[in-house]
């Protein structure tokens, strides 16, 4: 039973936070009209507890990034051991922890991937991953490359140059930091569910967005573009799981014409999409790889941009102005090294990739069901435990629902009384569960997204036809 003064200190946590914390993406007049932020306090599997004792099942795993599930004290331990030991040392040393971690990844990524460069995010893995790649064309005798390939609707993050990289149509979220970064070069989204070209199958309209790749750079000029960088799969519009062919040609074209290949694996790597990293898909080895989220499920800050060896190797030589010139106060940092070291052998000896294939093939199954019975479900696709619902009006025309309808609000609504973290849009749903997920859960977010969409649905008096 909460008592008086548990109560009025809630009141007064959650008054501090709506005067003095700048959260992102929320307004805090809005919060504070609602009775929020909700404050969490304890986390175990894939459920979170607030501060009033309510108990959660967080359908993201965070931001898609808690791949172990939350509560593993073990990871805990690790990160303390290291702390007390030694907490940080700069890296032009290293620590036990960092050197092993770079030879565990070296380990587990695909092909000739060998050499990490330590960061503290996905964004910061991007922006290192894409100087790496402008830096190695220099190095290669290649000075006027620099311009880089990204794909509308894709998100690669939030920094200096990041925040140019692929992203939604001009003036939302770009709007205040112009003017433009140069070189950007914008390329459409394999997605088969509205695909720009008009492809009729995956397969169909992979081939045409990896062609109009092709007719990027020859537009360009190949002795300008630097690299193309891609999520494998990309989330922001719903989840797009691109046709087989895609991966294979983009690697074909880029060795073509000398373009780097990036792949963004900060949502989809450390088994999200039931593969170690989602490329294995289609057995493509990138020049250089983005990683972040999954590597330490959060625990701590922690990412990286891992290079094959042949481009690493641009770097090596006794003279200096070889070096990679980029340097972080904590890149290579010990601590979420440890307990990155942790989360990767929790992830192997309880074979969560091995859960997310089968639970998300379990999970797609249940909500393909759904689509039978709620005309708001468009369409539903993912690969592993990286699921989406395209949301529309219209089924035949794909329309989507004005904003007025305020389809995001109103599940966001539903899926709080459900106890479900959800953050729908107005146009999709997407979900990344922790990887230790079961059937029950699995079958307990499929109902409560059920109990959600017909009570939009009914609200918006939307029926089937
Ligand atoms: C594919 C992808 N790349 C990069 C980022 C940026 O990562 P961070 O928020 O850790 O900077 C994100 C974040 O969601 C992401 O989804």
């Amino acid at each position: 039973m909460a008592t008086t003064t548990d109560i009025d200190n809630r009141e007064e946590l959650r008054r501090a936070a709506v005067k003095h914390l700048w959260m992102h993406n929320r307004g805090w007049s809005e919060m504070a009209e609602r009775g929020e932020p909700v404050v969490m306090t304890r986390g175990e599997g894939v459920h979170v507890t607030d501060n009033t004792g309510k108990r959660w099942l967080d359908v993201n795993g965070g931001y898609m990034s808690v791949n172990i599930g939350y509560g593993r004290t073990e990871v805990a331990d690790a990160a303390y051991e290291q702390m007390k030991s030694l907490a940080y040392f700069p890296q032009a040393t290293t620590t036990e922890p960092v050197a092993r971690l770079a030879q565990k990844l070296a380990a587990i990524t695909p092909g000739d991937l060998s050499r990490t460069f330590f960061v503290s995010g996905g964004s910061e893995a991007n922006e290192t991953s894409i100087k790496i790649a402008r830096a190695y064309q220099q190095r290669v005798g290649e000075p006027g490359r620099y311009k880089i390939i990204s794909r509308k609707a894709s998100y690669h993050g939030a920094l200096g140059l990041t925040t140019w990289l692929g992203g939604p149509p001009s003036g939302s979220t770009r709007s205040d930091y112009g003017p433009e970064f140069p070189g950007m070069i914008y390329v459409s989204q394999p997605n088969p569910y509205r695909c720009e070209y008009g492809g009729q199958t995956p397969s169909e309209c992979a081939e045409l967005c990896a062609k109009a790749v092709e007719d990027a750079i020859l537009f360009h000029g190949p002795q300008t573009v630097a690299a193309m960088i891609a999520e494998p799969v990309s989330v922001p519009a719903s989840v797009a799981v691109p046709g087989d062919e895609y991966w294979p040609m983009l690697r074909e074209i880029c060795d073509r014409y000398g373009v780097m290949l990036i792949a963004d694996e900060v949502i989809t790597g450390f088994g999200r999409t039931g593969k170690m990293f989602s490329v294995e898909h289609w057995d493509v080895v990138p020049d250089l790889m983005s990683v972040a989220k999954g590597i330490v499920s959060s625990y701590m800050p922690l990412g990286g941009s891992i290079a094959r060896e042949s481009i690493a190797d641009a770097f090596a030589g006794g003279d200096e102005s070889r070096f990679l010139q980029h340097v972080l106060t904590f890149a290579g940092h010990p601590v979420p090294a440890a307990a990155s070291l942790k989360n990767l052998e929790i992830l192997e000896s309880e074979r969560m990739v091995e859960n997310s294939a089968e639970m998300g093939a379990y999970f797609l199954e249940g909500l393909r069901e759904l689509g039978a019975k709620h005309p708001m479900i468009g369409n539903v696709s993912g690969l592993g435990l990286l699921v989406g619902i395209d949301l529309v009006k219209d089924r035949d025309t794909k329309e989507a629902f004005p904003k007025s309808a305020k389809v995001g609000e109103r599940l966001i609504g539903e899926f709080e009384k459900r106890s479900l973290i959800l953050r729908p849009s107005d146009t999709s749903i997407t979900m990344g569960p922790p990887l230790c997920i079961t059937r029950g859960e699995v079958d307990e977010i499929v109902t409560g997204v059920d109990g959600a969409l017909g009570e939009v649905e009914r609200q918006l008096a939307v029926r089937a036809d």
